[in-house]
This record gives C-alpha cells, structure tokens and sequence, in this order.
C-alpha cells in the first residue's frame, strides 16, 4: 500500500512536471495524488483517466500561451499557490505564461521582465481581474468610485485605467478551485435569494435558477459564461471557443474532485471508519445541496477521532469549535442586515452552512469585511506600504446606504458591488470552499493570509473571539485535513 502511494505521488510529480511547462503529460489517471506542505491531496477523476492531449482545459486555446490549467493545477487543488507561482518563476526566469502581462502582472504598461512587476502575484498569488465601470448590466450604479491610492498604477492608467480606455475597475483576485463543483452549482432549494428577496439569476439556456456561488463576485452563472469569460481574459482568445470546447471543459469540469487523503499529523484521512467528509471519494458520493443540521453537520461527524491519536482529538475538537463555539458576529452586510440581529451571536457554520463543502446554501456573498476598511486586512489608507489599491466609494444621497459603513467607503475589493452595482453590495465576496486548503495557500480572495493561522488570527481579531492559542491550533488542523 505504501509503495503504491509513493508511486502514485511519483508519478502525480511527474504529471505536474510535463502539465507545467505546458508540455501536458497524455493522461490524467483517474486518481492522481500530489505532495503539499501538510500531506497529501488527490485528484480523483469520476468519469475516468482524461487524456490532455488536444483537451481544452489543458492546452492553450487562446494566443498567450496559457490553458485553464496554468492557474488551475491538480497539486494545488485546481487553484494555484503562491508556493508553485514562485517556484515557476525561478524555473522560467520570469517567462512562463502564468507571468503574462495582462493579468498575471501588477500592470501590463510595467516593464515585464522585473521581479517587482509581477509583486501581487509573486508574493500574494493575485491576478489582476478588470471589470468594466459601470457595469454592462447596470448603467447607473448607486455609488461613485474614485481611485485614492494606486501602487500598481493600473488604475489610473491611461490606457488601463478607470478613466482611461479600459473604464475598468482593477481588482486582485485569487483562483478559485475548480473542482467539487457541483457543491458550488447547486442552486438553494428556492428559486430565490432568501437572504435579499430576490429572485436567484437563471441559466439563460434552461431558464432554471442558479446558485450564484461561483466567482468571487457571483458574475458568472453558468460554467459555459465562465469558461467564455476566462477564455476572452485569462487566455486572450480572440476567435471564442467553438461549442465542441466548451463542453469539452465543462464536462471535465463537473467530474473532478479533490481533497486532501493524507496528512502528516492525522495520517491516512480516508478508509476504515474515520470521518465520512474527507477525501475525494466522499465528496463524490454526498448530495450537495444539504443545508447543515444536528443530524448532517457541515462536516460530517468526527466522533471517531475524539478518542484517537492526539492529533485526531485536535482535529475533532477544531471541527466543534467551528461548528459550535458561538461568538458575535457583527456588522457583517447579508448576515446581520438580515433579520438575525447585528450582533448576532452566531458560530463559523452561520455562514459556512452548506455540507461538505463548507460554503453557503443561500448566494454567499457577504462584506467579512476583509476589503473594506476598517476592518480589511491591509494597511491604514494613508498608508505607503500599500500594496493593493484603494478605492473611496461615495453612494448618492438617493440609494440606500450600506448598512454598517455609511455613504462613504475605503475598500480594496468592492466585491459583489462591481457587478450589481449597490452600495449594500459594497465589499460582499462569495464564499469558496473549503476543500483542499493545504495545498492553495494563501487564503482569503485577497492573499492576505499565508497561512491557516493568518486566516484564524483574521476571524480572532474580526469577532474578538477570543480563541486560545491551543484552540486555534486546533482550527487550523481541522482546515488542513479538508
Ligand atoms: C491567469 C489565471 C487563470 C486562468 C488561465 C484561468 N483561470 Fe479560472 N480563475 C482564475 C481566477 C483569478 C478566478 C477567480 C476570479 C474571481 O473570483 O473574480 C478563477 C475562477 C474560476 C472558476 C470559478 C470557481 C468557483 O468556484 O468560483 C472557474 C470555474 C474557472 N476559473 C474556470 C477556468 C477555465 C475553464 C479556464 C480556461 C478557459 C480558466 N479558469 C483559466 C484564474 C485563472
Ligand atoms: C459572517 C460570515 C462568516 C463567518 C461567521 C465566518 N466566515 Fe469564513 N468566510 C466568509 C467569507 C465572506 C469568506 C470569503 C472572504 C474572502 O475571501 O475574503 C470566508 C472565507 C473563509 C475561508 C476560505 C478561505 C479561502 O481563501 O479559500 C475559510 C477557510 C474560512 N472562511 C473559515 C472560517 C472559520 C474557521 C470561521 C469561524 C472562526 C469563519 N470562517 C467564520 C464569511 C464568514
């Protein structure tokens, strides 16, 4: 058994060798388990061994040399870390398409060959995401955006900038992973979005709703406008993508899975009677769709590990500290303007409340609050250590304000609001999941957190919680084992 895990990983390595330098190995075996810092994650393919040769998502379709597969890497849970960014631009001397001016840069009008002209993605693994201001689907937004600082220049560029040619907004974003996607597909059970009252976006094909829980911002309903969109940005395809592609990309897309399998602190994750969540097969068999109950907690049960190895109990004790500890969750937008009171004593499961995946049943886009001053995870605003822009957000003195910061807002992302537009918005990123979190570090749609412990520290000081330092240890190896 250990020696067919050793070649498993061998050959997962080797795979990743070939898929990186774009040369793309033949096959994606139907399980493919990769190395990370705390374990072990595997790739489980349902639909059987994916031959990548000629396959849309892992050849480069567009004109820059990139495929869906540079910023979505099996090893890294079909995202991409900061840890494999780094280590291909030491391996490709800057020149690997990942590194490509128009995203994958600070600013395409920057020299390109400079270290410092790829900082956000180098030291954060953020992409550059330009959304037109206003948006096409609402000409006139409910709030004013002026750009009050701008370290990568983007954003006042004459060509790039908010008032240049683009009439984009320039946001940095991290890859999502695309994988366990039908637990991001599914739409809530009504065809409204219960948090709001309105009715959810529909898939202009079928007419049926969506989950709007794809994308940081909920801008793409379907896999087919997803795939559409990042063909026309990421991969600066000019022709579109024939119907014989997109389904190719789809179709790959709805059948992969992956979690971690093995972890260095709780050993084997899968097998035997251990948790039912873990592990990529599991993620298979579940239902998505399953709002978290007494009876099926976001996580499944770790009873099984409360009387284990010390490492287990502390997984076990972390996974009910998410589940149960309660603390006040306050001025979040969509939580505590929803009719649960502000504060709201509440735990982490109030919002991550979908099983298996950890996301949220109903649109999940909420303002945390890590872009939006105060509360964001940067700098003060009159900062010069700065290293994400800053925009000053005005709503007009007709639109309903956003209901805990005012008319008046610094944010580094205003998330959701790019797109609909509406001061309420402002700041409201959609939940991700959970799942094979060890391997993408670093967390949060900003980068602002490289570790798990920088992301439980955010959630310590955000809600004053109060976790001791044991207790936040345990968090963080319950997230690892996702
Ligand atoms: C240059 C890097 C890059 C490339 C290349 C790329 N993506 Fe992405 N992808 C991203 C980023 C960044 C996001 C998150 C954007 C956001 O939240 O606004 C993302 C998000 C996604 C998501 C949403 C996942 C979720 O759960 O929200 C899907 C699906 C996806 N990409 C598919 C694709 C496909 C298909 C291709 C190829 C046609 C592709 N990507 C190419 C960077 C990339
Ligand atoms: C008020 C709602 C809310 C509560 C409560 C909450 N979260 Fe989150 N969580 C979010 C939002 C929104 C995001 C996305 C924010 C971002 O990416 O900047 C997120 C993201 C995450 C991520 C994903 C990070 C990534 O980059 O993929 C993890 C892990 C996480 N939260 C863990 C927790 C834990 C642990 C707790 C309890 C201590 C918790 N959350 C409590 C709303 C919440």
């Amino acid at each position: 058994m250990r020696f067919l895990v050793f070649c498993l990983v061998a050959l997962g390595a080797l795979w990743m060798a070939w898929a990186q330098d774009a040369r793309v190995g033949e096959l994606l075996p139907r399980e493919a388990t990769f190395e990370n810092p705390s374990g072990r994650l595997t790739v489980l393919n349902a639909d059987g061994p994916v031959a990548t040769k000629g396959h849309p998502f892992f050849e480069p379709v567009g004109t820059n040399g990139r495929a869906c597969v540079t910023c979505h890497q099996p090893a890294n849970a079909m995202s991409v870390s900061g840890d494999a960014i780094r280590e291909r631009w030491r391996a490709s001397g800057g020149k690997d398409p990942i590194f490509a001016a128009i995203d994958g840069s600070n600013n395409p009008s920057l020299p390109q060959d400079q270290e410092a002209s790829h900082s956000l993605l180098l030291k954060r693994g953020l992409f550059r995401i330009a959304l037109q201001w206003p948006p096409a689907r609402n000409a006139e937004p409910e709030f004013t955006i002026e750009v009050v600082s701008d370290p990568t220049g983007v954003n006042r560029d004459p060509r790039w900038g908010l008032t240049g040619v683009a009439h984009a907004v320039s946001v940095f974003r991290r890859p999502r992973p695309v994988a366990n996607l039908k637990y991001v597909l599914e739409p809530d059970s009504t065809p409204f979005n219960v948090k709001l009252g309105v009715l959810l976006d529909k898939d202009p094909e079928t007419g049926l709703p969506v989950s709007m829980n794809m994308m940081a911002d909920a801008r793409a309903g379907t896999l087919k406008i997803q795939a559409e969109d990042a063909y026309r940005t990421h991969l600066e395809g000019k022709k579109g993508l024939t119907p014989g592609e997109l389904a190719q990309i789809t179709a790959f897309e709805k059948q992969v899975y992956v979690a971690q399998t093995w972890d260095r602190g709780a050993k084997e994750l899968t097998g035997g009677d251990g948790p039912g969540a873990l592990g990529p097969a599991n993620l298979l068999k579940e239902q998505a769709g399953v709002l978290n109950s007494p009876a099926k907690p976001v996580f499944l049960s770790f009873a099984a590990w409360q009387k284990d190895t010390e490492f287990r109990q502390s997984v076990a004790r972390g996974n009910d500290i998410f589940l149960n500890r309660q603390f006040w969750v306050k001025n979040v937008g969509h939580i505590n303007s929803i009719g649960l009171g502000n504060p709201a004593k509440r735990s982490c499961a109030v919002c991550h409340n979908a099983v298996m995946s950890g996301m949220d049943r109903a649109p999940g886009w909420v303002d945390l609050g890590t872009t939006n001053y105060p509360t964001w995870t940067e700098p003060d605003v009159a900062s010069t250590t700065a290293e994400l822009p800053v925009f000053k957000v005005t709503c007009r003195a007709e639109a309903k304000p956003h209901p805990f910061l005012g008319r008046v807002i610094y944010t580094s992302d205003p998330g959701r609001a790019l797109i609909t537009g509406k001061c309420a918005d402002i700041g409201a990123i959609t939940m991700g999941q959970f799942r094979g979190l060890a391997a993408r570090a670093p967390y949060f749609v900003n980068g602002s957190a490289k570790t798990l412990m920088e992301l439980v520290d955010y959630y310590d000081r955000r809600f004053d919680m109060r976790l001791t330092g044991q207790e936040k240890q345990d968090l963080v190896n319950f997230l690892g084992v996702l």
